[in-house]
């Protein structure tokens, strides 16, 4: 079944597709100079890197080195923490979407969330797929079931839940629960997917489900996770930037990250340093 929720851009047109030279298309989100405080403590300070489209892009650095806080800022999530101030620039589509022209919930519209502890809303699976189809008023009431139907086909779970769609979403298990989420993300049909240790919480058969599905969502999404699992990030990442103290200490591709990376602190933390999990 083909979406019929159209993904038109609020701010300007979506891109051509790529014609093959992924370096010369500019990057789906740039984020200049951004540095973010929460009242007198400066979390993040003058952080640059470019989010590739179509691509994931994996964040990693010891615990309270403000990955979280960074992924907040790229969908203006951080709005919600009343003494949270953002200096910079993060351009999707090469606008600012901090610029007082852009609208938030436009803005999270394409540049969905999924957060570590799956947060479905105490309603029925359906009532949390629909959700934000109903927000943003994408379709009528057949067209929005039919999105509900082709989300939670994606996130592989139609099959268990077709019968139960009315079924309150916090009677299914942890790793379902964490699909339903991606589903409610991916309904309205996002241009990039935040996420936040998104398998950290789930046993590893749920993690693995969660981890295939980042593979297969990466053809059509641009993928930013945070995770502190190093394997993982170094199998499913594109990009990767390490991060110490609220600095991007750096960035590059997964492979030179992982690999072979240049800086002696990322260095450190790739080879046993200190808060990394390397299974
Ligand atoms: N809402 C908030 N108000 C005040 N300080 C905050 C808030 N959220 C985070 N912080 C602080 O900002 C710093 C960065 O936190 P953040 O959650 O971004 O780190 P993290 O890298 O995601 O850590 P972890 O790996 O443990 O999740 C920490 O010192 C944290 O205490
Ligand atoms: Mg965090």
């Amino acid at each position: 079944m083909e979406s019929k929720i159209a993904p038109l851009h609020p701010l300007v047109a979506e891109p051509a597709e790529p014609t093959g030279v992924a370096e010369i298309e500019p990057p789906i989100l740039e984020v200049q100079h951004l540095s973010l405080s929460y009242g007198k403590h400066l979390v993040l300070k003058d952080v640059t890197l470019p989010i590739r489209r179509r691509a994931v892009t994996a964040l990693i650095g010891p615990s309270g080195c403000g990955k979280s806080s960074f992924l907040r800022c790229l969908n203006r999530m951080n709005d919600f923490v009343p003494n949270a101030q953002i200096t910079g620039k993060i351009l999707f589509h090469q606008q600012d979407i901090y610029s007082a022209k852009i609208n938030p919930i436009r803005v999270r519209r394409y540049i969905g969330m999924v957060f570590q502890r799956s947060n479905p809303f105490s309603q029925s699976i359906f009532d949390n797929v629909a959700y934000g189809l109903r927000l943003h008023r994408l379709g009528n009431k057949s067209e929005i079931a039919d999105q509900v139907e082709i989300s939670l086909n994606k996130v592989g779970l139609w099959q268990d839940v077709k019968d139960r769609l009315g079924m309150n979403a916090l009677n299914l298990s942890g790793g379902q629960q964490q699909r339903v989420c991606l589903a409610r993300a991916i309904s309205v049909n996002p241009q990039v997917l935040l996420m936040d240790e998104p398998a950290s919480a789930l046993d590893p058969g749920a993690a693995e489900k969660i981890e295939d599905l980042i593979q297969e969502l990466k053809q059509e999404y641009t993928i930013v996770q945070v995770t502190h699992n190093l394997q993982q990030a170094g199998r499913l990442s594109d990009f990767a930037g390490f991060f110490e103290e609220g600095n991007l200490i750096e960035f590059d591709t997964a492979e030179v990250i992982f690999s072979k990376p240049r800086h002696h602190l990322t260095e450190a933390y790739i080879y046993g340093g200190e808060g990394a999990s390397r299974s």
